[in-house]
């Protein structure tokens, strides 16, 4: 049973120290460093974006803040990833890590910042709470809308040892400043916007429906999914839509405060396999299984989904479970307009895989734990079937 209607439980929230939010506010960079005294920049990004950070760099260099670059995060980062980047800066002060651009680029950029003056091997980090400090400052700012990492507690990682995604979660990870500028998303490719829009409506929808839902998260859970739901197809559609990109930025930051007191559930933790196995990237796969995991769900907790119905832009129903059910179908039709792909068949994974996916899927308690039904290993394999 959803817990948020009848008690209040604890929860800790960590936000950043200072939000910086506006178009063309990546400019604020420069200051937020020089003005702290700071003068041993990594900053990691990705190439399309040197061109448009470039002048924030050259007024850093003139203030002679000595600034390293490093693009080579292009995907899902791995703990290999960690290793090669702080080989990269070895011997060298590091006093402000910076991250520019995706989940991937942020979730490493936060990761780096913990260990430069860190002791722990990442193994030791890996779970929750275990990371003991973060010695340097840490700049997020996002250019997918998206993760919601640059105000989330979480990093995730591939081990290489077993080919798994891993979280590592602590308030360390929650950086110093975070710049929301959405300009940085104008240039985000139809598929990619499409993907990662879906991703953060994923986490909007799975707190607001959470075994461990609370009412102080319901608040972001609930603007956030309005937010994405009514602004993505329009920047799928026309990628210079700048109040739709504003609106999205906003949202996909909603989502991040919704990961670390509450945080996902199913369609996460089936999707995971999809990433570790075939691939897929992380919006994707939650896209491929949000409707399906919805409908499996609604049954336990039929007026929540009622009311994401409504943030969707349903009308409510005669029955909860009328409305509830309707907001699948407006997530089909969004996931339409996006113009993705929507089944399993279409990215490539074969259907053999299904009962090895859902073997992998049952493991991550973390997440299954926050689900408002149980999902078995049955369950999760008549879901994928569903999803092909
Ligand atoms: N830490 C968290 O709280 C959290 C939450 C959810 C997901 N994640 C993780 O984040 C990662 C996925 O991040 P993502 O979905 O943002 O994708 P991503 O960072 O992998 O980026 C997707 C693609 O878009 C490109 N890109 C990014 N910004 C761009 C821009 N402005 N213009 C053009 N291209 C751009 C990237 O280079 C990449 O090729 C996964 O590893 C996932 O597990 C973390
Ligand atoms: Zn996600």
């Amino acid at each position: 049973m959803i817990q948020t209607d009848s008690t209040l439980r604890n929860i800790k929230v960590r936000f950043p120290g200072q939000i910086i939010i506006g178009k063309n506010s990546i400019v604020e960079l420069a200051d937020e460093i020089t003005g702290a005294g700071h003068v041993h920049i990594l900053i990691i990004t990705i190439d399309v974006l040197l061109p448009i950070i470039h002048p924030v760099i050259e007024r850093l260099r003139q203030q002679n803040v000595h600034v390293r670059i490093n693009t080579s995060i292009t995907s899902e980062p791995s703990y290999r990833d960690v290793e090669s980047l702080l080989k990269f800066i070895a011997g060298q002060a590091v006093d402000v890590v910076v991250g520019i651009g995706g989940g991937s680029v942020l979730d490493i950029a936060k990761i780096v910042a913990a260990q430069i003056e860190n002791d722990q091997t990442i193994n030791e980090i890996t779970g929750n709470g275990l990371l003991r400090k973060r010695g340097v400052k840490l700049i997020c700012v996002p250019t997918t809308a998206g993760t919601g990492s640059e105000v989330s507690p979480n990093a995730i990682l591939i081990d290489d040892a077993d080919n798994q995604k891993k979280g590592i979660i602590s308030p360390y990870l929650v950086p110093d400043t975070v710049i929301i500028d959405p300009a940085l998303t104008y240039n985000l490719p139809p598929e990619v916007t499409a993907a990662t829009g879906l991703d953060a409506l994923t986490h909007c929808l799975e707190a607001y429906t959470n075994i461990f839902a609370h009412p102080f998260i319901d608040m972001y859970a609930y603007e956030g999914i309005r937010l994405i739901a009514a602004n993505l197809a329009k920047a799928v559609n026309n990628g210079t839509d700048e109040n739709a990109r504003a609106q999205l930025a906003i949202g996909s930051m909603l989502g991040g405060f919704c990961l670390g007191p509450v945080n996902t559930a199913g369609v996460h933790a089936l999707s995971y396999p999809l990433g570790s196995m075939f691939h897929i990237a992380h919006g994707l796969s939650n896209a491929l299984l949000l409707p399906y995991v919805m409908r499996y769900n609604i049954i336990a907790a039929p007026a929540r989904y009622a009311t994401v119905a409504r943030a969707l832009g349903c009308n409510s129903l005669d029955t909860d479970l009328e409305t509830a059910y309707a907001g699948v179908d407006k997530i089909c039709q969004l996931i339409k307009q996006c113009g993705i792909p929507r089944k399993l068949s279409d990215v490539g994974v074969g259907k053999s895989a299904i009962p090895i996916m859902a073997a992998d899927a049952i493991k991550i308690t973390r997440l299954l734990k926050n689900n408002p039904r149980t999902i078995t290993l049955s369950d999760a394999i008549n879901i994928y079937e569903e999803a092909y």
